[in-house]
């Protein structure tokens, strides 16, 4: 047995290890070089929406320090970095007049990234509309998808030539559902109606997003989507918790993953949303089921539901089993989760080919006195999930990449800078960095490609 426990677990040839960022979370240079207003700047600014009033303006001033953030990617021996493009770089009033300099800047983190044997995978919307497009209704407007058409194009006429791997959307149901239902991100709305207009329109600029990069790529160029995607428990084995669990699995999986992979909302979820349900049209659902690539898939934690008649919406809500153990996010450490998951989407959705695009964990990471930061609980936590996710490749996931979130220490949303998920340890005041004991495991993992 202790000689099974000590084998190193290998991972497929040319795997993708890789670490996640977003533009919003690490550039900082919110307003330089042209750049315009987005949502988050603004809902930064909102009184009470974040926690201690924290701000992107700043975060990790990767904007200007890029290079040298790409020296620590290879002193950890990554192999490929996913961040995401601000779209108020490039058209800094979200449509119109296209801003050079933007689009220089990530034509510069390209080239240095390849230049030090680092694979680019890059997201184009990672939530952070530009401001001036939401005062015209943002993502519940239908005419922001031409928008996001010609922002596709642009920056894919640029680098489409060096960027390989390309994301169209991180997340369609944080930006719907957080954004527009329950309203504790940006741009702050609570309407249903709103919320799955706006999925929608998500998924549909997703699939007019993927025929323009396929357009402006060539045979190398790999082209998907993430999701948020969570593997879901009943609280108990009553009749009604494990109908708690088809709905949530409705409204949080399958309500993105059938019209991307079966052109057809699910049935269930589309009577109990009823006449919240927007006008879809006969040529949406072709559209938003165009042929990709690869899925991305985020996870962190399992949900676990029960019956709850007091929760208007889907009639459950969530529970946190007892005796577990919990990230600072007050998430579970359910590493089983991303096992079940992957073979799910797997044996459901056509074997895709799958990238891990975040999973990782938030602890009250401290400096000791030797000045290291020794996270341990976050190396147990990927290497748990790790050897989860190698599970699924032994029984034939197609599983090709994993990203850690995050490279480093960022914004986390409403979260402000309380919540850190890195490899890299940022320290705010200063902008030091400071690699923790779990980027210097990382590292090792790279280099044997196993755990
Ligand atoms: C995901 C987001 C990412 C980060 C992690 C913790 O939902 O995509 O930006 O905030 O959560």
């Amino acid at each position: 047995m202790n000689e099974k426990a000590n084998k190193t677990v290998r991972f497929p040839e040319n795997f993708f290890w890789g670490a996640a960022t977003a533009a919003y979370q690490i550039e900082g240079a919110y307003n330089e070089n042209g750049k315009g207003e987005s949502i988050w700047d603004r809902f930064c600014r909102t009184p009470g929406k974040v926690q201690d009033g924290d701000r992107g303006d700043i975060a990790c001033d990767s904007y200007h320090r890029y290079r040298n953030d790409i020296k620590l990617m290879k002193e950890i021996s990554l192999k490929a970095y996913r961040f995401s493009i601000a779209w108020s770089r490039i058209f800094p009033q979200g449509k119109g007049q296209v801003n050079q300099d933007g689009l220089d800047f990530y034509e510069r983190l390209v080239d240095e990234l390849l230049d030090s044997g680092i694979e680019p995978f890059v997201t184009l919307y990672h939530w952070d509309i530009p401001q001036a497009l939401q005062g015209k209704g943002g993502w519940a407007n239908r005419d922001t998808i031409g928008y996001f058409k010609d922002y596709a194009e642009e920056v894919s006429r640029k680098l489409g030539d060096r960027v390989h791997f390309w994301i169209t959307h991180n997340e369609p149901w944080v930006v719907s559902f957080l954004g527009h239902h329950s309203g504790i991100h940006a741009p702050g709305i609570k309407n249903l109606s709103t919320a799955l207009k706006v999925s929608h329109y998500l998924l549909l600029s997703h699939g007019e997003a993927v025929a323009i990069l396929r357009d402006n790529g060539d045979e190398k160029t790999r082209i998907g989507i993430t999701l948020n995607l969570s593997s879901v428990y009943p609280a108990s084995e009553s009749e009604e918790d494990k109908k708690a669990v088809k709905i949530f699995d409705g409204h949080l999986n399958r309500w993105f993953l059938d019209p991307i992979y079966k052109g057809s909302y699910p049935e269930d979820m589309l009577a109990l949303y009823d006449d919240k349900v927007p006008e879809i049209r006969a040529e949406d659902l072709e559209r938003i089921s165009t042929k990709i690539d690869f899925l991305g898939v985020n996870y962190y934690t399992r949900t676990v539901v029960k019956a709850d008649k007091k929760e208007a919406l889907l009639g459950l809500s969530s529970v946190k089993p007892s005796g577990a153990e919990y990230t600072e996010m007050n998430w579970e450490i359910y590493p089983l989760g991303i096992y079940e998951l992957l073979k799910r989407v797997h044996n459901d959705y056509d074997e895709p080919v799958i990238y891990i695009t975040e999973n990782g964990a938030a602890f009250p990471d401290k400096i000791d006195k030797n000045g290291r930061i020794n996270d341990e609980p976050r190396i147990k936590y990927l290497k748990d999930h790790f050897l989860q996710a190698h599970r699924a490749i032994e029984d034939g996931v197609k599983l090709s990449g994993y990203f850690v979130w995050s490279l480093l220490d960022n914004f986390e949303w409403a979260h402000g800078y309380s919540k850190r998920f890195g490899l890299i340890y940022t320290d705010y005041p200063t902008q030091t960095r400071i690699i923790k004991d779990s980027g210097w495991w990382y590292k090792k993992v790279i280099e044997k490609n196993g755990v």
